[in-house]
C-alpha cells in the first residue's frame, strides 16, 4: 500500500513532502529512526543501537514489503529530501481481523510540536480507510502527553490501561490502550 506525494507547511512555515518510502529510501529511514529512537527510546519500543545492526538491503526488503503487502502501510515526512518522521499502519493477518491496524509514528524532536504530527496522522488515517480498514489501535504510555493530546486530538478513544506493559531502563511503565473507528 503506498500514499503519493503530498506537501504540507508546518505552523513554523517549514514546507514537508508526506509520502509512502521507497526501497532506495532505506539509508535515509535509518537514519531517521536512530536520531528518533535515541532521542525519544523511553516513547518508543527498543533503543536505538537495535538500528545500528539493520543493514541497508534489509531495510529495503522491510519497505518494500510495505509497498507491496495488501495490509500494511508506511508514511514518512521529508524536510530537504531528508526523512524527519515515520508512521506506519500493520494490519493483522488472520481472515476475521484483517480490518483492525495497529500504529505506531515517531517525530524527530527538531520538528516536533509544529502541527506535523497532526497532518501525518490526519493523512494515514484517511488512507487507511480509502485501503479498506475499519478499526486503528495503538498504545501510548502514560507520561507521554504530547502523543495522548495528539490522538484524542485527532478521534482516538481511550479503551483502557495496560499495566506494566514495558519494561524500560529497569522500571515497568504503564500505557493506555487506544482505537478508532474510521466511519
Ligand atoms: C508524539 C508525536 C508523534 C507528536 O507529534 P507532533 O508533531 O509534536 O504533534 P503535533 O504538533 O501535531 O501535536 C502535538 C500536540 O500536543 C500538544 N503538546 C505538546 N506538549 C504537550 C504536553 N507536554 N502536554 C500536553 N500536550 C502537549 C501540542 O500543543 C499539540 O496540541 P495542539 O495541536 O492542540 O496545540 C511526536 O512528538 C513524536 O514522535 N514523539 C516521539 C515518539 C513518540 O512519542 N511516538 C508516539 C509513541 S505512542
Amino acid at each position: 500500500m503506498k500514499i503519493n506525494p503530498k506537501t504540507i507547511t508546518l505552523k513554523n512555515g517549514k514546507e514537508i513532502v508526506l509520502r509512502s518510502p521507497l526501497a532506495s529510501d532505506a539509508e535515509n529511514m535509518l537514519n531517521h529512526l536512530r536520531i528518533a529512537y535515541s532521542e525519544s527510546y523511553k516513547n518508543l519500543n527498543r533503543s536505538s543501537e537495535y538500528w545500528n545492526h539493520v543493514s541497508v538491503e534489509d531495510e529495503a526488503k522491510v519497505l518494500m514489503d510495505f509497498e507491496n503487502a495488501p495490509n500494511k502501510f508506511m508514511l514518512c515526512a521529508f524536510f530537504n529530501e531528508r526523512i524527519i518522521g515515520g508512521l506506519g499502519i500493520v494490519g493483522q493477518q488472520a481472515e476475521f481481523v484483517r480490518r483492525t491496524g495497529a500504529l505506531g509514528m515517531s517525530i524527530q524532536n527538531e520538528f516536533s510540536n509544529s502541527g506535523l504530527g497532526t497532518s501525518m496522522l490526519q493523512l494515514a488515517l484517511e488512507s487507511a480507510k480509502l485501503f479498506g480498514f475499519h478499526r486503528i489501535e495503538l498504545t501510548v504510555r502514560t507520561y507521554n502527553h504530547p502523543a495522548i493530546k495528539l490522538y484524542e486530538k485527532v478521534g482516538f478513544q481511550k479503551i483502557g490501561l495496560l499495566k506494566d506493559a514495558a519494561f524500560i531502563d529497569e522500571n515497568f511503565v504503564d500505557e493506555y490502550s487506544y482505537q478508532i473507528i474510521l466511519s
